[in-house]
């Protein structure tokens, strides 16, 4: 407690991640107005739901819907889906948001309910979760969007609150944000990327990334990674370095894990850069009109016009750290 003369304490909470553990410094002032940092470690805790947990009522019955929406997608709003033709392709959500949103670092999903309605700079305005959720019912499979008050939509938010309920108060959570990928002082090369993908790739998504049909036609054991079947290059996953953060946590599916990457940091952007580089590898293209505000541009997105000089070729491929210098010159920090 502090003394009853102490003037009003302005505590700050400033959150550093570690590999291990994540540190707060609750930075108080004292009495003579001097600043001294208390470090308390905190063990971040990792973030898991309990699906038996789900309540056996309306609300629980949304939420399981939502839940086999995440697994399922395909099945039930694909091209030929049982309750909706809303997806242009046979792709499931769980393909990238693995474990239905839950798996720490593969696009996490468990901390989306309490981050939205939020600024959006690909849209240039404030976006509820629901408009986020149809970005990715548009671009990644490349559909039409679900009715904001449709069954299908009320359940993927009813499912998105339920897991935030398992995201530790007290505690930072770990594996919400993406894992980090240090930056190699070269361009990622698509050179480089095509014997690896070859390599590390290929025996699950094939060799044209075409990935295999599942025997039921529903949807994909091993889904497309280009190809007219594939996301759009609006999606985010097209992104040389947002990919390379989720390959390095999550493929090749059986070797890696967040807490034991398979690929190295520039294998991962080569790989990504193969994966993405458009002038060999065709994907479903509808014109687009991101980021009306240039100087909010995401660092790594591949379209122009742009709010600095860097070609586009360096914008999608790097090397970024001479763009994220420029910004910092002029006092602003480059999104990606
Ligand atoms: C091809 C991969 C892919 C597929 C398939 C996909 N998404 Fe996404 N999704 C992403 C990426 C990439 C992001 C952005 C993550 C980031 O910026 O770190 C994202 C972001 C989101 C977000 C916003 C998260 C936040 O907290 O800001 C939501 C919600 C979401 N997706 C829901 C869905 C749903 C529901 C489906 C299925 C209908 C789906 N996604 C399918 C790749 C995908
Ligand atoms: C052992 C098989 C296997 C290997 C090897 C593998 N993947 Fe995957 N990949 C999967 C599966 C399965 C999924 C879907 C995950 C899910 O639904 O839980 C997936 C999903 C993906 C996705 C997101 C969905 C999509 O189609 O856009 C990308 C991107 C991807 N893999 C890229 C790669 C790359 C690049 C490599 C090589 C470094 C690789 N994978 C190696 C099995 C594999």
């Amino acid at each position: 407690m502090p003394p009853i003369n102490s003037p009003k304490r302005i505590v700050t909470a400033c959150l550093l991640m570690a590999t291990g553990a994540a540190i707060f410094y609750s930075c108080q002032t004292d009495v003579k107005g001097k600043e001294k940092a208390q470090p308390v470690v905190v063990t971040p805790s990792l973030l898991q739901v309990d699906t038996a947990a789900i309540p056996n009522d309306k609300f629980g019955e949304a939420v399981r819907y939502g839940m086999e929406l995440m697994y399922n997608t395909a099945y039930y709003i694909g091209p030929a889906g049982v309750n909706g033709k809303y997806l242009g392709n046979k792709m499931n959500c769980n393909n990238c948001h693995q474990q239905g949103g839950t798996k720490p670092f593969s696009f996490n999903l468990m901390l989306s309910h309490e981050h939205y309605p939020q600024y959006r700079a690909r849209e240039g305005h404030v976006l509820t979760l629901a408009e986020r959720v149809n970005n990715c019912v548009t671009r990644p499979h490349n559909g039409k969007p679900l009715p904001l008050d449709s069954k299908e939509m009320v359940a993927f938010l009813s499912y998105f609150r339920w897991i935030n309920s398992f995201v530790p108060k007290e505690k930072p959570s770990k594996g919400a944000k993406n894992l980090e990928v240090t930056f190699p002082d070269v361009a990622a090369s698509p050179e480089r990327g095509e014997p690896l993908f070859m390599q590390h790739c290929a025996r699950c998504h094939g060799k044209e990334g075409e990935g295999k049909m599942r025997a039921d036609n529903i949807t994909y054991t091993y889904p497309p990674l280009w190809g007219n079947s594939a996301y759009q290059p609006g999606s985010s996953m097209h992104r040389i370095i947002k990919q390379a953060q989720w390959l390095k946590a999550n493929m090749p599916y059986d070797k890696a894990t967040w807490d034991k990457p398979f690929l190295s940091d520039a294998e991962a952007m080569d790989i990504a850069a193969f994966v993405n580089d458009d002038a060999i590898h065709h994907r479903p293209d509808v014109k687009s009109f991101d980021y009306p505000h240039l100087e909010e541009k995401a660092l790594d997105y591949d379209r122009g016009p742009f709010a600095d000089t860097f070609s586009i070729a360096q914008h999608k491929y790097g090397p970024y750290e001479p763009m994220i210098s420029y910004w910092k010159n002029k006092g602003l920090k480059a999104a990606y």
